[in-house]
């Protein structure tokens, strides 16, 4: 018979995001993350490729980060809303993992794979910083795909690009619950 882990079940089935307007300080010091990026780091990788990494962003950085955007924005003839909304995560940032997707040269790993493994290590942050205590939200933005910015904002090479910004930092109020799907009707057995 399989042996339950009834707390981290729980913890799956009531996890939930804080969004990051939200968040406020304290914010994980470089002991305090550390663990958190351990976690994240143990995720399923075909191939061992590491086909990611890390760029912590603390709240000096948010603020760079945010002028960038902005001269963005402006550049890419935005419409004033957007421009606003692309430097306003780091304008409210105070601590964020933005995880690099690297793709690796590879006869056996296909990029699509490489991405996944990007993507869940984005979810697989979140949920150690929730199981930390800390709120945290998987955020994108315009900025997140803009490669000027990417390059601009975080030296990102050719075959790197933004899998997620992971904004963690003390929660003020956790959020009212949202729908959640109807995995019944999504499951298919055969
Ligand atoms: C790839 C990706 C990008 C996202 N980008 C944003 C974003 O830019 N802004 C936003 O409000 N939510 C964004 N979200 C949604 C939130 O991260 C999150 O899904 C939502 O707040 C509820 O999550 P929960 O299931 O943990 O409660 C994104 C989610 C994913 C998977």
């Amino acid at each position: 018979m399989p042996t339950p882990n009834p707390e981290a079940l729980h913890f799956l089935q009531t996890r939930r995001s804080r969004p990051a307007k939200t968040l406020t300080t304290p914010v994980p010091d470089r002991e305090t993350l550390l663990p958190l990026l351990t976690a994240a780091a143990r995720t399923p990788d075909h191939g061992k490729l590491e086909p990611w990494r890390f760029i912590v962003i603390d709240k000096p950085a948010m603020g760079r980060l945010a002028d960038i955007a902005q001269a963005r924005g402006e550049a890419l003839n935005l419409d004033p809303m957007q421009v606003t909304k692309g430097r306003s995560q780091f304008d409210q940032g105070h601590l964020a993992v933005v995880v690099v997707e690297v793709q690796k040269p590879s006869p056996k790993v296909p990029p699509l794979e490489q991405t996944y493994s990007a993507g869940a290590v984005c979810l697989a942050l979140t949920n150690a910083a929730l199981a930390a205590g800390w709120g945290a939200n998987w955020l994108s933005g315009w900025v997140s795909h803009d490669r000027e910015f990417m390059e601009q904002g975080f030296g990102l090479a050719e075959n790197e690009r933004i899998a997620g910004i992971i904004h963690i930092g003390a929660e003020t109020s956790a959020p009212p619950e949202r729908p959640r799907p109807d995995v019944t009707a999504l499951t298919t057995w055969l």
